[in-house]
């Protein structure tokens, strides 16, 4: 098959959020420390009506209707999520609800579940069961679905919830450049929910940042070098027109990318001008280890990258910064931000992605843009996401409720027997939400 990629995509997040700036103050943190020195500007949060499986099937739901897809013409279905509900029965069988309805059963593909990583990890199962001899020509569909919540605590303002759902097939407007990928997996304590009882994580907040950062040379290295042997010419930052990376908070995108300017000086490409060759030289004799702790580096490659960053990677922040993270639709929200910037003027570029998930794996792909027709055009799939109608249409409620819904989600958590508010007042139309977990556990959903 060629150019197998994704052809739709659709995304969901709940329709309540909070302002970083009113967190600062409930928090009694200093003003701009979410804003300017996370980054980030709201986050949206799921209320007791509201769940990973409920963002899951109105985000499938969105997507087969306003693309006009039969149910039965979806052959593979894979979730990627790191919000357990159930540790046994996947998110996946939720969500045959739907396809069983028109008669469809034959659907291959369960969970992936590493941190934020899953839903690339499902994202390749489809892509490569498109290009494999098992295809039967029908589509396959992946969803990413999770909502971050954490203790109270530095980590907290670093939440959000959100899922997209995108289908996969050959002569996609997002192809796969499948020849060019760098992974980078290994064994680290840095985030991890050992904790079943808890929905939250165990966070180790410097280390994960710096195994995201180092994680993110070690895949940088090694896609350029796939390109270089594959192209017989050297890959830097100037050979892509934009960057997407997983963005658990805009601060380390930011600084992300100025890892990879650091990268492009170390490895000498010939992109790199005289005057960052001039500032970052000092920072060459630098160890690895130290290149991760030096504050000097991180603000030189951030300055020098700035430019850069404002056009090749400000694009795809909109959506990660005004949702929060999304874990496995954090990457893929931003590239939806992508999307609704710039669909106009994308055809023919070249978009590298990085998706990162603790504990840890990563991988760097990209993908090439294309024309397509009607309803897989970029101009069709923007007006189907409507980002901007969206997140102007969410509702901004104070951090005291915020606080509030949590403490009663905790509760919930892993809970039978109780029947939920079922108020939908604040939802969309055709949003689905959660109505009652019985005595059994069993969970019941209704449209609105
Ligand atoms: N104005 C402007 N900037 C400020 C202010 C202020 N008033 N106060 C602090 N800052 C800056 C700090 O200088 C720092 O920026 P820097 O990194 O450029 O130095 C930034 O705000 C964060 O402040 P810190 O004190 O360094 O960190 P904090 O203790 O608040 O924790 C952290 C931040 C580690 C990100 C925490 O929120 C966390 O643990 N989050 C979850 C883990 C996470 O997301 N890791 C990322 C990869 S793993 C994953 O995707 C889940």
């Amino acid at each position: 098959q060629k150019n197998v990629g994704i052809l739709a995509m659709e995304i969901y997040f709940p329709s309540l959020f909070v302002q970083q700036e009113a967190m600062e103050v409930h928090d009694g943190a200093s003003k701009g420390k979410y804003t300017i020195g996370l980054g980030q500007d709201c986050m949206a949060f799921c209320t007791e009506v509201e769940d990973v499986i409920s963002m899951g099937l109105t985000a499938v739901t969105s997507l087969l209707t306003k693309y006009g897809i039969d149910p039965k013409q979806i052959g593979r279905l894979e979730v990627g999520s790191e919000t357990v509900i159930d540790k046994s029965k996947s998110t996946k069988t939720f969500l045959m609800q739907i396809f069983e309805e028109c008669g469809n059963t034959d659907i291959e593909g369960v969970d992936s579940t590493n941190a934020c990583y899953g839903g690339t990890a499902a994202l390749f199962n489809c892509v490569n069961w498109v290009e494999s001899s098992s295809w039967d020509g029908r589509y396959g569909l992946v969803v990413c679905t999770d909502s971050a919540v954490y203790a109270e605590g530095p980590a907290r303002p670093t939440g959000g919830a959100a899922a997209v759902a995108m289908l996969v097939g050959p002569d996609a407007p997002i192809a796969f450049e499948s020849k060019f990928r760098g992974s980078h997996m290994s064994h680290a304590y840095d985030f991890y929910k050992p904790n079943l009882a808890s929905e939250y994580p165990v966070v180790d907040g410097k280390l994960s940042q710096t195994c995201y950062l180092m994680a993110l040379d070690s895949c940088y290295k090694r896609y350029c070098h796939k390109y270089e042997r594959l192209e017989g010419k050297q890959f830097s930052i100037a050979d892509a027109d934009y960057f997407v990376f997983h963005s658990p908070y805009n601060k380390l995108v930011q600084k992300s990318f100025g890892r990879l300017l650091f990268s492009d000086f170390l490895r000498n490409v010939s992109s790199i001008d005289e005057a960052t060759k001039e500032k970052l030289g000092p920072f060459s004799t630098l160890t690895v280890d130290e290149s991760y702790q030096s504050r000097d580096l991180e603000k030189a490659t951030q300055q020098l990258a700035k430019p850069l960053y404002d056009a090749k990677v400000q694009p795809a922040t909109l959506i990660p910064k005004q949702v929060g993270n999304m874990y496995t639709a954090s990457l893929y929200a931003a590239f939806a931000s992508l999307i609704h910037n710039k669909h106009s003027t994308l055809v023919g570029q070249r978009v590298v992605m990085f998706s990162y998930g603790s504990g840890l794996t990563a991988t760097m792909f990209s993908f090439r843009i294309r024309d397509c027709e009607h309803p897989f055009s970029l101009k069709n799939i923007a007006t189907v996401m409507n980002v901007a109608d969206k997140l102007k249409s969410r509702h901004e409620f104070p951090p005291e409720n915020f606080v509030e819904t949590m403490k009663l989600m905790e509760h919930r958590y892993g809970a039978k027997d109780f029947v939920t508010s079922k108020d939908c007042s604040l939802l969309s139309p055709g949003t689905y939400y959660l109505t009652e977990v019985d005595s059994m556990y069993r969970r019941f959903y209704a449209k609105k």
